[in-house]
C-alpha cells in the first residue's frame, strides 16, 4: 500500500485506487439543498463519497447521482452495513437496498460499520461473497481495533483493504494506525476535523495556520495526509470544501507534524452506539 505523493489517491491492499481524500456525505438535517452540497463538492473535485446506510441519506444521494449523470467510473463510492443489517443473509440483503438507494451496480468500499459480536464472521463472509462476485471492488471494516482485527483474521479469507476510524489530532488512534500499516490495511479518517469541534480553535493549530498560510482545517488534514492516513471531512460550504481538499502542493515540516502528534489526547467526539464495541467485554 503505497501513497502517491503529490496525489490525491492511495492504491489499496488488493491494487484498487481510492482517493485518500474523500466527502463524508452527512449533512445536517437543516440542509434545505443537498444537491446544491453535493454539487460544489464535485466542483471542488471530490470524487470520493462516503455514504452508509444508517446516515439515511443513501436516496437522497443516490437521486442526486442520476440526475447529474456523472460516469460511474469518474468517483469512488462507499458505505457501510448497519448495526442492524448484520449477519449473513441480512447482510446480503442490506447490499442489495444499498446500491439500489444509491442507484448503482456496485460500490468501489464495502464495509461494516460496527463490529458485533453476535454476527462477526458472518457478516464478514458476506463482504468476502460480495467481493468474489465482483459487486464490491473493495471490502473493508469500520471502528474495528486491533483485537477485532485479530479476531477476525482468525477466519477471514480476504484481508480488510481499510479500516475507518475517528481520528483527529486529540485522538489519533496511533496504535491502531501502526497495526494497520503493520497489516497493510488502510486507516481512513472519520470525524478528521474533531466534528468542527475544538481543535479547529487549538492555539498551536493556528499559530501553524499563520505560518503556512493556510486554514486550521488544511493544517489538519495535511498532517493526516502525511502520515498515510485518508480522510473524508465534511463540509457544506463550497469555499471549505475547496480548503479542504487542497493538501497536495505544500507539506508540513517533519518538526510540526510532531507538534501535531503531541496533541494526542485520547478525546473521542462521538460514542460508540453499542456497548458491546468495547472488545475487552467480548
Ligand atoms: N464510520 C463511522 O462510524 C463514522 C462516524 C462519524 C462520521 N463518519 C463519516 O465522517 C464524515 C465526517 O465526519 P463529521 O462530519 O462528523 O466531522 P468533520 O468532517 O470532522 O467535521 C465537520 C464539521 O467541521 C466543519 N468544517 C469542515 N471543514 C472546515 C474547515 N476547513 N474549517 C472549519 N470548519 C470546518 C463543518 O462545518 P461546515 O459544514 O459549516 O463547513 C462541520 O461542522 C461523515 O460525514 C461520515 O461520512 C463515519
Amino acid at each position: 500500500m503505497k501513497k502517491e505523493y503529490g496525489r490525491n489517491l492511495v492504491r489499496l491492499n488488493n491494487g484498487v485506487e481510492m482517493p485518500m481524500l474523500g466527502f463524508g456525505s452527512v449533512l445536517e438535517s437543516d440542509t434545505t439543498d443537498f444537491s446544491a452540497v453535493y454539487d460544489s463538492a464535485w466542483q471542488s473535485g471530490y470524487r470520493l463519497f462516503d455514504t452508509a446506510s444508517s446516515y439515511g441519506n443513501q436516496t437522497a444521494f443516490g437521486h442526486w447521482l442520476k440526475a447529474r449523470g456523472h460516469i460511474r467510473e469518474d468517483y469512488f463510492l462507499t458505505s457501510k452495513v448497519a448495526q442492524k443489517e448484520q449477519g449473513y443473509e441480512n447482510v446480503l440483503a442490506a447490499f442489495q437496498q444499498t446500491i439500489s438507494e444509491l442507484q448503482t451496480d456496485y460500490l468501489d468500499l464495502y464495509l461494516i460499520h460496527w463490529p458485533k459480536e453476535a454476527t462477526f464472521f458472518e457478516s464478514w463472509k458476506a463482504l468476502e461473497h460480495l467481493y468474489d462476485e465482483g459487486l464490491v471492488r473493495a471490502i473493508g471494516v469500520s471502528n474495528f481495533e486491533a483485537n477485532h482485527l485479530d479476531r477476525l483474521l482468525t477466519q477471514a479469507k480476504i484481508l480488510p483493504a481499510l479500516d475507518q476510524l475517528e481520528t483527529h489530532p486529540y485522538f489519533s488512534n496511533h496504535v491502531t494506525h501502526a497495526y494497520l500499516e503493520e497489516l497493510g490495511i488502510q486507516h481512513q479518517a472519520w470525524s478528521p476535523l474533531g466534528h468542527g469541534g475544538q481543535e479547529l480553535n487549538d492555539p498551536m493549530l493556528k499559530q501553524l495556520a499563520l505560518k503556512y498560510n493556510k486554514t486550521v482545517g488544511q493544517i489538519i488534514l495535511r498532517w493526516l495526509y502525511q502520515k498515510n492516513v485518508a480522510a473524508i471531512p465534511k463540509s457544506s460550504n463550497s469555499l471549505r470544501q475547496k480548503q479542504n481538499i487542497s493538501l497536495f502542493d505544500w507539506q508540513l515540516t517533519l518538526p510540526d507534524e510532531r507538534r501535531i502528534d503531541g496533541l494526542q489526547k485520547g478525546e473521542r467526539v462521538m460514542g460508540a452506539p453499542d456497548e458491546n464495541y468495547k472488545a475487552d467485554l467480548w
